[in-house]
């Protein structure tokens, strides 16, 4: 019996054959991540367009990306770049970041992107060191234990009118249920109960539906 599949995905797929142009680079880099061993975890490809827009509506040319994988959200971001703009990319397994590198050179934006290999909480310290211009856009798809820990650090990267994108926010629906003992979740509700408090950012969230399935985005501006 054939499966039917869900409304969403069919409608994933219509919007895509439309909105999205076949794109080898960016199909060998899920390709490539796959055959590699790596978990088909990155944003779909509507979403990678979605970001990419966000990105230069922005006009970012400076973004962090918190969470590489195989390299698929870096380089739809990377896009977004102008001519000499630069995107920091954090991820903790060096397999990846290996993976990741190739598919970034093969999508022609090794000189734009610079992949961070460590904990995010171990490496962002450094990036603050540095001392070089606020992150005018940040993108946190890591570990979701920590997604508070990276709000903050996003905050502190960066500047007023600064975006800060966090994916993988509704979990199916378990944001709302205060019994949920997934940590991921209750690292995205600390999340929640954070922004009324803080006065700089100004936030907004919406739930998603796709391939992916059931989950969401939250949209943070920082404001002056
Ligand atoms: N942004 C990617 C998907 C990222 S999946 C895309 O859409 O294409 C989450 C990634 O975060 C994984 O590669 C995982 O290894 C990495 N990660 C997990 N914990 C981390 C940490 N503490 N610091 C940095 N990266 C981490
Ligand atoms: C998971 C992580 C992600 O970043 C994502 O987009 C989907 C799933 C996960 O760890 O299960
Ligand atoms: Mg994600």
């Amino acid at each position: 019996m054939a499966t039917k599949l869900d409304p969403w995905q069919a409608v994933d797929e219509y919007l895509g054959q439309r909105l999205l142009p076949a794109d080898p680079v960016l199909e060998e880099a899920l390709r490539s991540a796959a055959a590699a061993g790596l978990p088909e975890i990155a944003v779909s490809p509507a979403q990678g367009k979605f970001l990419h827009l966000l990105a230069r509506i922005c006009r970012a040319r400076r973004v962090l990306e918190l969470g590489t994988l195989g390299g698929y959200s870096t380089i739809w971001l990377a896009r977004a770049l102008p001519a000499d703009g630069t995107l920091i990319t954090l991820e903790a397994q060096p397999a990846f970041a290996e993976v990741a590198r190739t598919n970034i050179a093969r999508a022609g934006l090794a000189d734009r992107v610079e992949i961070v290999v460590g904990a995010a909480l171990d490496t962002l310290p450094n990036l603050k060191e540095r001392a070089q211009d606020p992150f005018d856009f940040v993108f946190i798809d890591a570990d979701k234990p920590n997604s508070l820990e990276y709000v903050r650090w996003a905050l502190q990267l960066s500047g007023p009118g600064s975006v800060i994108v966090l994916d993988n926010v509704v979990r199916q629906g378990a944001l709302a249920d205060p019994t949920t003992s997934d940590e991921n979740v209750v690292g995205m509700r600390r999340v929640f109960d954070f922004l009324p408090t803080e006065p700089r950012l100004s936030a907004a969230a919406l739930q998603t539906v796709g391939v992916k399935g059931y989950d969401g985005f939250a949209l943070l501006l920082v404001q002056d």
